[in-house]
């Protein structure tokens, strides 16, 4: 069995663990700070696993020393938007909580792919990879998948179709920024401008931008974790399988997209060694010029970063 441990025992760490138990492709390990958080959790998956045929194991523990030898680490722990907060009101907060959790990483887990999940999302994955000091391929930000999988479920809600039939891909960076490919999403194969007419997609392109908002401002005490997971888990798969999906992540890019030194969504082949390819498509004026704001948006995240962190 390979191992995957999830950082975060909070909603998306165990809606994550939910997914991949459900799969039954790796041992998982469930850390955090809080006593009794994880554990507690690890023993009621356990007690689910005769009613749904789980084949790995389930621990939790508030030992990051468990992680050893992990394959995949995910890092969900952090806290969550309340209303009116942005992501990046979270900046200060998680960057310790990420810095502690990348150095645990590093100690106990050297050979594992990081999926990042904490927001602000572009900016903490910057964080991972400078404590880490890992191979840029073997940390990857989750956004992409999910802000895909939102635009898809709009679409197939306007259409009355099964959402499995849509194809999407958002890029850019995980905020209101992001960049919704609209030239390149499908239903069924057709083009989606053939199915809907254009004030249609704007406005479902519009709510995927506010998707994570519209949640909070539902929930109130916190943010999405149902989709969040499930996205999360689709990566770990990719990564344990080896799979070689075509997705979006957040990727530290080197001159790819005219960009570099920054974590943004961009198409990417994710697989057993984490990023084994990113992919140049071709873009339209207005779809670089987008990205490129995207871009800038993260940008002035890592400049806010490093007013007050410093690796290390
Ligand atoms: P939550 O509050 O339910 O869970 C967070 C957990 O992290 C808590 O149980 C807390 O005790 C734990 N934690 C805090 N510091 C820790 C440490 N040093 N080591 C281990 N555990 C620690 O929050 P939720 O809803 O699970 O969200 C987690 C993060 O994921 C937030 O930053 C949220 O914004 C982000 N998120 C990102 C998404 C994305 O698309 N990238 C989507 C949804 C959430
Ligand atoms: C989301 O998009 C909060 O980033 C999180 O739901």
């Amino acid at each position: 069995m390979s191992k995957v441990s999830v950082i975060g025992a909070g909603n998306v760490g165990a809606t994550a663990v939910y997914f991949i138990a459900e799969k039954s492709f790796a041992d998982v390990v469930m850390v955090d700070v809080v006593e009794g958080l994880p554990q507690s959790k690890a023993v009621d998956f356990r007690h689910a696993s005769p009613v749904l045929g789980y084949r790995g194991g389930i621990t939790g523990t508030n030992d990051y020393a468990e992680i050893a030898g992990s394959d995949v680490v995910v890092l969900t722990a952090g806290i969550a938007r309340k209303p009116g907060m942005d992501r990046m009101d979270l900046l200060k907060t998680n960057v310790n909580v990420a810095k502690s959790a990348a150095q645990a990483i590093k100690r106990y887990a050297p050979d594992a792919v990081v999926v990042v999940v904490t927001n602000p999302l572009d900016v903490i994955a910057m964080v991972v990879l400078r404590e880490t000091g890992f191979a840029p391929e073997k940390v990857v930000g989750m956004a992409g998948v999910l802000d895909a999988t939102r635009f898809r479920a709009f679409i197939a809600e306007e259409l009355g179709c099964w959402p499995g039939d849509v194809e999407a891909m958002v890029l850019g960076g995980h905020g209101d920024t992001m960049v919704p490919l609209t030239r390149y999403t499908s239903v069924g194969g057709f083009p989606i401008g053939e199915l809907l007419d254009a004030g249609t997609i704007e406005r479902l392109v519009s709510r995927t931008r506010t998707g994570g908002a519209e949640i909070v401002n539902y929930l109130k005490a916190g943010s999405a974790y149902y989709a969040p997971g499930a996205s999360a888990a689709e990566m770990v798969e990719a990564i344990v399988k080896g799979e070689r999906r075509l997705i979006a992540a957040s990727v530290y890019l080197r001159g790819q997209y005219g960009h570099r030194d920054l974590f943004l969504g961009v198409p990417v082949v994710l697989g057993r060694g984490g990023v084994e390819k990113v992919l140049e498509i071709e873009l339209t004026d207005v779809e670089r010029k987008a990205l490129d704001a995207s871009a800038k948006a993260v940008r002035e995240g890592i400049e806010q970063l490093d007013t007050f962190y410093k690796p290390g």
